[in-house]
Formats: C-alpha cells, sequence, structure tokens
C-alpha cells in the first residue's frame, strides 16, 4: 500500500507540531547549558556568581544541584549531566541556566568564571591507541587460520582505511521542556527516539520512581540515531532546573551548541592485511579496527560490535580475525548513527576488495562475486549466523544487466583513456544488513488500541516517529486488521504512560516490532467483535469478515461503527494492548557467537562519478539501485527512505567533514563550515527500485523487511566510483589512498600522490608478485 505519509500534509503546511511550537505554560522559563572550553582539565573553582545576577536569571544548576543521580549514560554509567569538576570535551556541559528569556539564559550563560587546571589530550584515533587509552575493553572476532592462511597466500596487501564521522543535522536540534506536576511528578516533551530511557534517566537525576515521569514525543524532526542516547542529557537537566525552580524549563539547543555538545558516527581506522589468490578470492584477512568513542563509553559498545559484525558485508571470510579497539578521546562522545558501525566496517571489506581487484588488474565486481557467500556452501558468518536467504546474487545480477553496468564501465575506460581533465568512475556495491538489536533484549515492543464508539480507531505504541513513516505503517497495520480504511485510525504521541518500558526506535526494526504488536491487539480486538458477532447474529467465525469499514454477518452487512456500538452496549472491551518479541535470535555478546539477527536485508547500487583531477571537486553523475525491502509495508515510503538514506551516505563520504583543531575544538560547527547534500546533489539520471517478488522468508509482519538503515551503506558506491575514476590517473594496478570523506581536498591529495607514483596509502603488495 503506497500511502502518503500521515502527518504529509502537517509537514508540508508547517502545521506540524514539533516540541518547539508545544504551547507554553505562562510561568516557563528558558535555559541554555555553560560549557567546558578546554578538552580535559580540572575546574579548580566555577564562579557563577555573574550568571546568576545577570538580569532576567532566574537560577542556575550544577553537579550539586542534582538531587539523585548525576549522570546520563545508557549502558555504563559514565557520562556527567553537568561535570563534575573534570571536564573531558570541549562543550562539556558545566551547568544550565534558567532565564525568563531564551536569548537571555544564552547570554547569561557566556558569563561564567571558570578556572581550570588543564589536562593532556588525547584527540585522535592514533594518539589513543598509542596511549592505551579505551572506553572499553577490546574485542575479537576471530574465524580459521588468519595468519597461517596469510602467510600461505600467494598474494598479500597491507594497508589502512579510513572514514571519517558524521554529525546527524537532524532539521529539528536537541529539545525538551520539563513540566512540574503535583505531588513530584514531571511531564516532559522530548525530541528522542527513546522515550523510556529518558523516563528513567530523569527518574534517577531526580530520585523519583518511573512512575512520576511521563514522557512524549509526537514527532521528531530527524533523529538519525542522535537521539537515541543524547536527549537524556538535555531532558535532564531540564528536569533538574524544573525541579529547583518549580517551574516548567524549556531546554533548546542552538545549532552550534547542538553540533559542539552532542555525539555523532564514530571515525574509524583499520590496519589490514589481506591474503588472496590470483582470481582474487580472499584468503585471509586480519583486521585492527579502531574507533574514536569520545570521553564515555555511550553506545559505542554496541556500535562497534556492529562493525565487527558487518565488516563481512556479503562477503565469506574464511579465514579472519577482527580486533576491535574502543578509543577513548577527549572529545564529544560518539553515539548511534543510522547504520550504528555496520557502515563503517562495509567501508572496510569494500575498500579491500576494490583494492584486491586493482591489485590484480581485475574488474572489482568480479572480485566481490568471486567472494559472495554462496547460497547453500560457503555462508556462515565469522559469528556464527547462517546466511539463509541469500538474494545478494539475485539482486547483482539484475542490477548488472539493468544499469548496464558492463558497457558503461567499457565506455568509461575509454573517456578516460583520452586523459581528459574530467575523469569518470564507476562501482557497484552490495549491501547485506543484519536486522535486529544486538542486544536481544531489546528487541520487544507494545502497542495500545482504543477503540470509540463511533468506530474510530486511537493507536498508540511503543515506537516514535522521526520522518521515517513508522507512525504510517503501523497504522496501516491496523487499518488492515480491522478492514477500516487508513483515516479511521489516529496514531497518538509515543507516552510512556500508554506502552511502558519501550525499546529505542532504532536497529531499523521498529516496524517490525511495533507492526507486529499493534497486529496482537488488534486482532484480540477483531476476535472480541467477531465473538460478539457469532453470539448477537448465530453466525460462526468464518461467517464474519471486516472490509472497507464494513462488517459482514452472514447475509448481514453493517458499518464497523454499528457493530461497535452494539458491542459497547453488551458491555464488550473495546480497548486492548498487544505484545511481540522477535523469535529465533540469540547471541552471545561477549563470545560474539549465535544468531543476533532475524534476517539480512540487501541491496545494491551503481555509482557514476566525474571527477575533475584540477579542482578535486566530484559529481554524481548516475545512481542505478535495487533494493530489498521484502514485500513492502508502503512501497513509496520505502522508497523515501532509500533515497535519503543513500544520499545521506553519500554526504558521509564525500562532503561532510569534522575538524578538530589541536585544542579540541570543533571548527565545523553549523552548516556554513559543515557540508550536507541537498536536493542539488541528486544526481541527474537516477533509477531507484524495490525489489519485486521476494516477500521475508521469515515470519515479518506482512513479510516485510526493514529499511531504515540499509539504504545509507548503497552509496559506497559513490566513493569507490571516485576511487576508480582517480586511479585512471595512476599506472596500471596503482591503488589510490583516498580517505572518506573524499572531499575535493582528499581527491586533489589523492590525484597528486598517484601523479606522483608514491602510493601513501601504505598498501603494498607482498608475496610473490611483488613489485608488480
Ligand atoms: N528517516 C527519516 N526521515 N528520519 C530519521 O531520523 N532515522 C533512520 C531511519 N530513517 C531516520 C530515518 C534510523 S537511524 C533508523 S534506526 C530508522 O529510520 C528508525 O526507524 P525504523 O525502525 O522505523 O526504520
Ligand atoms: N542498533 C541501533 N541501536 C542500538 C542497537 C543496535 O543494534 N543496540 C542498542 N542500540
Ligand atoms: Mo538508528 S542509528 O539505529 O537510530
Amino acid at each position: 500500500m503506497s500511502t502518503r505519509h500521515e502527518s504529509a500534509h502537517l509537514h508540508v503546511s508547517g502545521r506540524a507540531l514539533y516540541t518547539d511550537d508545544i504551547s507554553l505554560p505562562s510561568n516557563t522559563l528558558h535555559a541554555a547549558f555553560g560549557l567546558s572550553s578546554i578538552a580535559h582539565g580540572r575546574i579548580r573553582t566555577l564562579n557563577i556568581g555573574p550568571v546568576q545576577s545577570f538580569p532576567g536569571v532566574f537560577a542556575v544548576a550544577s553537579a550539586a544541584d542534582v538531587p539523585g543521580e548525576n549522570n546520563y549514560g545508557s549502558a555504563v554509567p559514565d557520562d556527567p549531566i553537568f561535570a563534575p569538576g573534570l571536564v573531558e570535551y570541549v562543550g562539556a556541559p558545566i551547568f544550565a541556566v534558567a532565564a525568563d528569556q531564551y536569548i537571555t539564559a544564552r547570554k547569561a550563560a557566556q558569563l561564567a568564571q571558570v578556572d581550570y587546571e588543564p589536562l593532556p589530550a588525547i584527540l585522535d584515533i592514533r594518539a589513543a591507541l598509542a596511549a592505551n587509552a579505551t572506553v572499553l575493553p577490546p574485542q575479537r572476532l576471530l574465524r580459521g587460520r588468519p595468519h597461517e592462511m596469510l602467510a600461505e597466500a600467494p598474494h598479500r596487501l597491507k594497508g589502512t582505511v579510513h572514514v571519517g564521522g558524521q554529525d546527524h543535522l537532524y532539521l529539528e536540534g536537541q529539545i525538551a521542556i520539563a513540566v512540574p506536576q503535583e505531588d513530584g511528578a514531571m511531564l516532559i516533551h522530548s525530541s528522542t527516539q527513546h522515550p523510556s530511557e529518558v523516563q528513567q534517566i530523569v527518574a534517577h537525576a531526580l530520585s523519583k520512581h518511573a512512575n512520576q515521569i511521563t514522557v512524549q514525543c509526537r514527532r521528531m524532526g530527524g533523529g538519525f540515531g542522535g537521539k537515541e542516547t543524547q536527549p537524556a542529557l538535555i531532558a535532564a537537566a531540564a528536569a533538574v532546573l524544573a525541579h529547583k525552580t518549580g517551574r516548567p524549563i524549556k531546554l533548546r539547543l542552538d545549532r552550534d551548541t547542538d553540533m559542539v555538545m552532542t555525539g555523532k558516527r564514530h571515525d574509524f581506522l583499520a590496519d589490514y592485511e589481506v591474503g588472496f589468490d590470483s582470481s582474487g578470492r580472499i584468503m585471509a584477512l586480519s583486521v585492527m579496527l579502531a574507533s574514536r568513542c569520545g570521553y564515555s563509553a555511550d553506545l559505542s559498545g554496541p556500535v562497534n560490535d556492529r562493525a565487527m559484525m558487518h565488516l563481512d558485508n556479503a562477503y565469506f571470510l574464511e579465514n579472519v580475525e577482527i580486533v576491535s579497539h574502543r578509543c577513548k578521546t577527549h572529545t564529544v562522545s560518539n553515539t548511534a548513527f543510522r547504520g550504528f558501525g555496520g557502515p563503517q566496517g562495509m567501508v572496510v571489506i569494500e575498500q579491500i576488495v576494490d583494492s584486491i581487484a586493482r591489485a590484480l588488474g581485475m574488474d572489482p565486481l568480479a572480485v566481490r562475486r568471486r567472494n559472495f557467500y554462496g547460497t547453500h556452501a560457503r555462508n556462515v558468518t565469522p559469528y556464527g549466523q547462517i546466511v539463509e536467504d541469500n538474494l545478494v546474487h539475485l539482486i547483482v545480477d539484475r542490477l548488472v544487466e539493468s544499469s548496464h553496468y558492463r558497457e558503461r564501465r567499457r565506455q568509461i575506460a575509454e573517456w578516460n583513456a583520452t586523459e581528459p581533465p574530467v575523469r569518470r568512475g564507476i562501482a557497484l556495491t552490495p549491501v547485506k544488513f543484519g536486522i535486529s538489536f544486538t542486544a536481544t533484549l531489546f528487541n520487544q515492543a507494545g502497542a495500545l488500541i482504543h477503540v470509540y464508539t463511533d468506530g474510530t480507531v486511537l493507536l498508540n505504541h511503543g515506537g516514535t516517529e522521526m520522518g521515517q513513516g513508522l507512525f504510517t505503517k503501523v497504522a496501516q497495520v491496523v487499518a488492515t486488521e480491522l478492514g477500516l480504511p487508513l483515516a479511521a485510525i489516529r496514531v497518538s504521541a509515543t507516552d510512556t504512560s500508554k506502552v511502558p518500558n519501550t525499546s529505542a526506535t532504532a536497529a531499523s526494526a521498529s516496524s517490525d516490532l511495533n507492526g507486529k504488536a499493534a497486529q496482537a491487539a488488534a486482532q484480540t480486538i477483531r476476535e472480541r467483535l467477531t465473538q460478539f458477532a457469532c453470539e448477537a447474529y448465530s453466525v460462526t467465525a468464518t461467517e464474519v469478515t471486516f472490509k472497507d469499514g464494513q462488517v459482514f454477518i452472514g447475509s448481514q452487512q453493517m458499518s464497523f461503527a454499528e457493530l461497535v456500538q452494539q458491542a459497547y452496549r453488551a458491555r464488550i472491551s473495546l480497548s486492548s494492548t498487544g505484545y511481540y518479541r522477535t523469535p529465533k535470535i540469540e547471541y552471545d555478546k561477549s563470545t560474539l557467537r549465535g544468531r543476533p539477527f532475524f534476517y539480512y536485508a540487501y541491496g545494491a547500487a551503481v555509482s557514476e562519478v566525474a571527477v575533475d583531477t584540477l579542482t578535486g571537486e566530484t559529481r554524481l553523475l548516475r545512481v542505478d539501485i535495487l533494493h530489498d525491502a521484502g514485500r513492502p509495508l508502503n512501497a513509496a515510503i520505502d522508497l523515501g527512505q532509500v533515497e535519503g538514506g543513500f544520499l545521506q551516505g553519500v554526504g558521509w563520504l564525500t562532503s561532510e567533514e569534522l575538524w578538530w583543531n589541536e585544542r579540541g575544538e570543533l571548527r565545523t560547527h553549523a552548516p556554513s563550515t559543515y557540508k550536507i547534500p541537498t536536493a542539488r546533489d541528486w544526481p541527474p539520471q537516477w533509477r531507484v527500485e524495490l525489489l519485486e517478488g521476494r516477500p521475508n522468508s521469515e515470519d515479518t509482519i506482512y513479510r516485510s523487511k526493514a529499511v531504515g538503515e540499509p539504504p545509507l551503506m548503497l552509496a559506497i558506491s559513490t566513493l569507490l566510483a571516485i576511487r576508480d575514476a582517480i586511479a585512471s590517473c595512476g599506472s596500471a594496478r596503482a591503488l589510490p589512498d583516498l580517505v572518506a570523506p573524499a572531499t575535493p581536498e582528499a581527491v586533489l591529495r589523492c590525484i597528486e600522490n598517484i601523479n606522483a607514483g608514491t602510493i601513501v596509502y601504505q598498501a603494498a603488495l607482498v608475496g610473490e608478485e611483488a613489485g608488480l
């Protein structure tokens, strides 16, 4: 069903209510944070006198004002709400100030006098590795005999892959409103993917019980993973000030503060050695994977686990070792971002495969195919999960045909052979992405459905809406189950007082989880109504059907509303909860073994680019995508996810560069210096399609597949197409040392290196054919 987004009319007319648009009680105060200006140091003295005496200021809260736990860490309690005396990044919150006006609070926040004792700061991954600074212990994934097989391999290649981080740049920044209620209770409006965690953390911070805190979110203006853990900080600080003043507090970060203060995608580096045969088959791989976690753990454990478990992507790695270091740096604590470490893992193997092909003088696609997971053999992942429904071959075969990959590759080679200043490049990359939270316990969901006597339905479930279309999809499920038009279903704000103990809306699994939970609730109501109809009209259950807002009972027909009214009069309950937990998954996170994922989602993309070798500018000329969404719940929304995810990935890999100076200050902290893609970066030629005729082989909601994150990784094809164009500037078998993001500067540097004949990539072909 390709219905439009349930809020589309509100989005386009500017009437959709975001947290900032909620009407405030007249006594509301506005808050702003005071931030650390140094990367690492002790606070000797904090003088907030000038802040407090600024006209319009009502209160200031710092660590000492937190009645309960001064912490918002989700997995590990290492994230102070207000710095307790030690600051560990530029932008760490030290205090928050509440004033009558937003601008007053911001001005006052600048006036604190902080005397620091500076400590040495570790600012990047290499420095952290050298100092052995980590936020969590390393992890190791091992299969087979990688080191022996490396020694035996006829070809070996060593290198380093660098991939940058990414700011979420959600259009709506972080925001929370805390409204004190009677008897110590607190209502929180939060732009959050995880209302239950905000509830818990606010309760702990205020030393209250969960049943005293209610968190609501109707929608976010984008989350992309940036609102999985970070909103708890904003909400907790607002709640502490609300508690202190007894007045409602609104705390909204301006864009620059948001970018400086809140966590981003982890940047990674990977030192690898790969052994392969002359056909391009990978015989052994050893990877040292290291990521910048920032000053605290946040979600870095599961993010790095997912990176390890996606380093295989679509390839069978028989002998493999991946050692993962979770590096501690004195920079902002990095967090979830669309793909959750998966994209970083995949970039590593895709670059390795590309280098193998270049080293052997082969088409990278041929090397990819040589290494794909099989459908019956060679189909077990390094972590032990069997790849059961492998669609990679089917998708890649179809895409090669529909995109005319071979023909275009030949034409591009001919074009480049004339050595034009604008080179072209093409690449096809696949995606295989595991669906489920790797922490098995999060794979559960609840829903609550009320049917009113006029036959309308109010639906609530544990998921949150961030633009991805979850509310639309879950409403479609309920409409389908009750045989109602979609217009009869209204989805209300996510609310911890309606569905408790919810998981974050994340891991792309929310329509799988909440769709099934809502289906269960709707089925309960349908069964009650059916049973009532059977008794009232002396028919059997098979004679009762719900369709198009009508109910057919034997030879009778009435509106859904009519049956509901009759049932109400007969005292039948018209409200129900529903619950779902994902079957089949089991996984031991200490050994990284088991079946973490219910199933995989697949896709593939072909990108063609032009690279101006004089300026380093790149342009995406054409993209062809074939993506697997199972039997789509809503093909229109899914195509939107594929297109948006792809372009967000292109931004990550080509233009979005996070740059910290030697003092640990983020200098790219606004859209003026941090370049996200816009509609104009969409290629002039494109064909985006969903794979047809392949419903999910697992029993998901209507056999659909999750679609939120996997398409982001299709953008790796763009990075490798740029690499392909640059490679044409060098001698045969040259290996471009292209880093991501491939900004014009990075592209020019790479071209210079390749022109100079040096392979600064540190990738050196060793073994019997060394010196090729
Ligand atoms: N799409 C939009 N428009 N806005 C978003 O913030 N977040 C992405 C993806 N698609 C996001 C989005 C991320 S990171 C995830 S995990 C999924 O949506 C979450 O929603 P789902 O589980 O319903 O797919
Ligand atoms: N994906 C996204 N978010 C998460 C996960 C995951 O696997 N685990 C915990 N939060
Ligand atoms: Mo998405 S990174 O799992 O919020």
